[in-house]
């Protein structure tokens, strides 16, 4: 049987990263086979892009990001993830195209319509069967990763960026309201894992 695709998502400091370990924990403790990977990454040349795309001398156009996006996706796809889920593992992804319309069209200004060309250039039929955006507020992401270390290019931009960003993750939450499920992951840990559970359970058990 074919595996289930999963992918969290969330402004910096949203905390996905922690979830993410914690759902594969859980997951791998029913028995189930769970590769877990991130994008920008899960490939030699998605890891690559990533160094390029996240360096904050570096400042690239807008589309050219997007595009850049898009070919580790590509990758990451034949490679790593359609493999995986075609023989029956559970792929864990931290990131994956929600993020473009959020920080390349939401945050950034890029056309929506031309990243959704992309989407279906890349992914054809292709969609998770669960994405979950950990809602907090943007004050509250960037607190929490400026504690953990040197904010990164995106994490630099200034003024309301992540407002923006935000609200197109709700945009792509509304749009796809079979897919993406929005918690609230301002409140205690074990809180936001009961609901990850849930949202675990109805939409891939
Ligand atoms: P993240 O995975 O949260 O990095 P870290 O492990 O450093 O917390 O974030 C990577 C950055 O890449 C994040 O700022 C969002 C950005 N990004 C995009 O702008 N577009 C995309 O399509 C993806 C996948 C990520």
């Amino acid at each position: 049987m074919r595996g289930k695709f999963i992918t969290l998502e969330g402004i910096d400091g949203a905390g996905k990263t922690t979830h993410l370990e914690w759902l594969a924990a859980f997951l791998k403790q029913r028995e189930i086979r769970v590769t877990t990977t991130r994008e920008p990454g899960g490939t030699i040349l998605g890891e690559a892009l990533r160094r390029i795309v996240l360096d904050r001398t570096q400042r690239l156009h807008v589309e050219t990001e997007a595009l850049l996006m898009f070919a580790a996706r590509r990758e990451h796809l034949a490679r790593v993830i359609r493999p995986a889920l075609d023989s029956g593992r559970w792929v864990l992804c931290d990131r994956f195209t929600d993020a473009t319309f959020a920080y390349q069209s939401a945050g950034s200004g890029m056309d929506w319509e031309k990243i959704e060309a992309l989407e279906r250039w890349v992914q054809e039929d292709l969609q998770p069967d669960l994405t979950v955006f950990f809602d907090v507020a943007p004050e509250t992401g960037r607190a929490r990763s400026g504690r953990v270390r040197e904010p990164d290019r995106f994490e630099q931009e200034q003024g309301d960026f992540y407002r923006r960003v935000r609200e197109g993750y709700l945009r792509r939450a509304s749009e796809h309201p079979e897919r993406i499920e929005v918690i609230d992951a301002n409140g205690a840990v074990r809180e936001i894992q009961k609901q990850l559970e849930l949202k675990v359970i109805r939409h891939c058990f």
